[in-house]
């Protein structure tokens, strides 16, 4: 059957109101597919969104978003209560797909990318495909993955044709569009940053382009899959590097005993130098992770980012050793660590070198540390064994040593503690 033109999309995904078939279906509702979702949604379109976990499922149906961020309870609850959003656990037909699930890596020394999860939503909508229907992978990936996507799809539905053998013909339109939000201000930053629109064919693209315009106000910058999947990795390599960069010179100017903020502080007064901040490490799902995708594409070539990773990845280490100096220099003090998320003022705490720090604290000294985090509440209870989890107040009244991990805006209540030992791995009060 001939793919119905770009226009026919546009009206299948402005359509609202009742009825079994989406306009838009989110694979995977997690902190990039639920607020996607939800900003569909709350544009008018009939939003179904997919998620593997029951958990995240009803939830979502109840009003209540499973993770936080920002204003997103409020945006679901009412969507959910329009009848413009609701989650399932199997795909149904819609006019767009948006797969939005984890890309993680293996474990090291390899870290190589997992695209399981890629590839396991890509066969749960195979079934409900119809000709005309977009596909967008919005889930950060190896170049590659989207042409992957699309060889597997035609192996799963040989009445389909699809653009890495049909091009402009194909019944299926397939792009990649990778998201670049940050935690905390996502909802925002969903409206107002620029996209990559990383067509198949330039078709692809332009399918992909009018679908975002639902929201989207920044500009849509349209380029190949290929391109788009590099984009985003470059992005956060990028990142990745600097922070190296960063945190090596801390661990420098500490052996040196020279104060790496004021050096820092100093340097960044060159008209053409901008040092980012150092810290006890680099967390998260993103830029901890990404840059080893491009080193297991190019292990000979991407020399640097390699190192970048290992130099981050090394920093926990350092700064567990600071504290350690310090527990053993007075064997009756009780440390307390602030901040276990990733980064400041979000409740995620994926790879969080701050948690990591804490348990192996915890772990090593037992009933003499202590941790505070304004998010912990949402801490999941496997990764909150063992931790003794107190008020910022109670922390901060019963500890010898301070070890500051994360610099939450909470923890701006309390003065500098000038009566502890303090360690102070972000420069929260530098
Ligand atoms: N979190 C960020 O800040 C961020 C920023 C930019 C890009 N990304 C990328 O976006 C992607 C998603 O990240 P996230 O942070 O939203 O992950 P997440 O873990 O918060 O959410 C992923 C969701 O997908 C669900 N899921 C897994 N397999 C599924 C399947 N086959 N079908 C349906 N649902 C499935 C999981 O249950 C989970 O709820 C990743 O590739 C990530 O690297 C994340």
């Amino acid at each position: 059957m001939p793919p119905t033109d770009d226009k026919q999309i546009l009206i299948d995904a402005n359509e609202s109101g009742s009825g079994s078939r989406a306009a838009v279906s989110v694979i995977g509702l997690g902190y990039i597919g639920l607020p996607t979702a939800a900003m569909f949604a709350a544009s008018g379109k009939r939003v179904v969104g997919v998620d593997t976990s029951r958990r995240a499922v009803d939830s979502i149906n109840a009003g209540k978003p499973h993770i936080e961020e920002g204003d997103l309870d409020a945006l679901v609850e009412r969507c959910v209560a329009s009848g413009h959003l609701r989650a399932v656990t199997t795909p149904v037909p819609a006019d767009a797909f948006i797969i939005a699930v984890p890309t993680p890596t293996g474990p090291a020394p390899d870290h190589a990318p997992d695209i399981s999860y890629v590839e396991s939503a890509g066969r749960s909508i195979a079934p409900v495909l119809k000709p005309g229907d977009l596909i967008i992978l919005e889930s950060t990936s190896p170049v590659g993955t989207t042409g992957m996507l699309s060889r597997l799809l035609a192996a799963e539905r040989g009445d389909l044709s699809f653009p890495h053998d049909a091009g402009e013909e194909a019944d299926i339109r397939i792009a990649y569009c990778p998201e670049r939000i940050i935690p905390g201000r996502m909802l925002k930053e969903l409206v107002e940053n620029d996209r990559i629109i990383g067509g198949m064919t330039p078709r692809c693209a332009r399918a992909a382009t009018e679908l975002y315009a639902a929201f989207v106000r920044g500009q849509c910058l349209v380029s190949d899959a290929r391109t788009a999947e590099m984009v985003k990795l470059t992005e956060n390599a990028f990142r990745d590097v600097n922070i190296a960069f960063a945190n090596e010179l801390s661990m420098v100017c500490e052996d040196m005993s020279i104060d790496v903020w004021e050096v820092i502080r100093l340097a960044n007064h060159h008209p053409r130098v901008s040092i980012l901040r150092p810290g006890p490490g680099v967390g998260g799902h993103c830029i901890a992770v990404d840059p080893w995708f491009i080193v297991a594409s190019a292990p000979e070539r991407a020399r640097l980012m390699r190192t970048a990773r290992e130099v981050n990845d090394a920093k926990p280490e350092f700064v567990l050793d600071r504290a350690r100096r310090h527990l053993d220099d007075d064997a009756a003090a009780i440390l307390a660590c602030l901040g276990l998320a990733y980064k400041p003022d979000v409740d995620d705490f994926r790879e969080s070198p701050s948690l990591a720090i804490a348990r192996q604290l915890t772990a090593e000294y037992p009933g003499r540390v202590i941790c505070s985090d304004p998010y912990a509440h949402t801490l999941p209870q496997e990764l909150a064994i063992g931790l003794d989890l107190q008020s910022h107040a109670d922390a901060l009244s019963a500890a010898g040593i301070v070890l500051m991990l994360v610099g939450h805006t909470a923890f701006r209540v309390h003065a500098f503690p000038s009566d502890k030992r303090v360690i102070d791995s972000v420069g929260f009060w530098a």
